[in-house]
């Protein structure tokens, strides 16, 4: 089937607005994506229609509410082809699910001197929930480090795991390199040594399937909004065998069975997991988004995005004094550069000013800036809805703005 990228862009009105008099350029797609009208309408006909707080009342509101909440769970077990829908857990954002993987597992399986590794390229939210836990079990965090390129130096996991490794934490996608890291071999070596996986995938659901059986994922966390879907929405994958054995990451409603003042008893998965009145409305308009990633195909976008990718990464080769940080082999649409002599900061502005959107500064990896010894980065990141005519204003502008350096 041909990309209609015409009709795709279609479905994102604000694609069409613009900035400072200039047509929006968005290239900041993974900090977030724009929303598609398919998203919009759901929150609207959700609240034009039949809102109710779900799993909790008898009535006709609350019952369709918690059908329609229900179904998206039904959603993303297919997307992740997980083996079953308790084994898909709400939360607000990948963060969140790293910080309940974090706290639980750690309460549950980590002991004073057992190890976690976590690699060198991870985003913030995937280092500090896991030193937060060492430093209450009094664990130990090991680091796998990255080389130049920007790909995971593997061969050092045989080393760093030990008999007191438990968990390891790595991205599949990394938010500033681009790296597509080979979790299936990551997974492969540490289950081999009975070593849990935690997977972030906060860059890498909306940019290239994912099946959790398949790869023989633990845990595998994303968030709704890098996906063309609302924010304070995420979604937690656990096999239930963890899960199960797991402690409750927060207490409240929903999450029990019976309460006494002597004993609680804890609801059945996934609802274990997610106490309080959840974002209702997210996850159902999140329903949306997972239905227009599966009717253009994953496949399609990734393919897609790779010629915008190869495309970008050749036009900022051209230009002299740039330095692109990340050249995996298997490599996603980010690309993250400096240019000799000018600050990233004052790049980025004035791009803005152009009408194009980029991220600049640390993008919450400093261990990978650390990596480099650099302060921080530009970077640009594609969607299923950018162009290479983007890409081209893009250079265009880049090459105006050193040009008036
Ligand atoms: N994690 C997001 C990013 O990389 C916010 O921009």
């Amino acid at each position: 089937m041909a990309y209609d990228i015409q009709k795709i862009r279609s479905y994102f009105p604000i694609l069409k607005r613009k900035v400072y008099t200039k047509p929006l350029v968005y290239l900041d797609n993974a900090a977030s994506t724009q929303k598609p009208i398919q998203v919009l309408k759901a929150e609207e006909r959700l609240h034009n229609d039949y809102y109710g707080n779900i799993h909790r009342a008898g009535h006709y509101m609350a019952d369709k509410s918690t059908i329609d909440f229900e179904e998206v769970r039904g959603k993303v077990q297919q997307i992740l082809n997980s083996p079953s829908r308790e084994e898909v857990i709400f939360t607000k954002g990948t963060t969140e699910s790293v910080n309940l993987v974090a706290y639980s597992f750690g309460e549950r399986y980590i002991e004073e001197g057992d190890e976690i590794i976590v690699s060198e390229m991870e985003h913030h939210s995937n280092i500090v929930p896991w030193q937060l836990m060492a430093e209450r079990k009094k664990a130990i965090i090991k680091v796998l480090p990255f080389n130049d390129n920007g790909e995971l130096q593997l061969q050092k996991l045989d080393e760093l795991i030990t008999p007191r490794t438990k968990i390891i934490a790595v991205a599949h996608v990394s938010n500033v390199l681009g790296t597509v890291n080979p979790i299936r071999e990551v997974i492969e070596k540490a289950h081999e040594k009975n070593v849990v996986v935690f997977i972030d995938g906060a860059q890498g659901i909306q940019h290239t399937s994912v099946d959790v059986q398949e790869l023989d994922a633990d845990f595998y966390a994303f968030s709704a909004h890098k996906a063309y879907g609302p924010n304070g929405v995420g979604v937690l994958y656990g096999k239930k065998s963890l899960l199960e054995e797991m402690p409750p990451y927060q207490g409240g409603g929903e999450m029990i069975s019976e309460v006494t003042f002597e004993k609680t008893l804890f609801n059945e998965l996934p609802y274990k997991f997610e106490a309080g009145t959840p974002n209702i409305t997210g996850v159902i308009a999140f329903g949306a988004s997972l239905d227009l990633l599966k009717e253009i195909g994953i496949e399609n976008i990734a393919a897609w995005e790779k010629g915008l990718l190869d495309y970008a990464t050749s036009g900022l080769k051209e230009i002299e004094g740039l330095t692109i940080y990340g050249e995996s082999r298997n490599k996603s649409g980010v690309v993250a550069f400096n240019v000799e002599g000018i600050h990233f900061y004052d790049l980025g502005m004035l791009l803005d000013k152009m009408g194009i959107a980029t991220r600049t500064g640390h993008h919450c990896a400093d261990t990978v800036m650390q990596h480099y010894g650099i302060q921080g980065t530009l970077r640009i990141s594609v969607g299923m809805y950018n162009t290479k005519e983007e890409i081209d204003l893009f250079i265009e502008a880049l090459k105006k703005v050193i040009r008036f350096f």
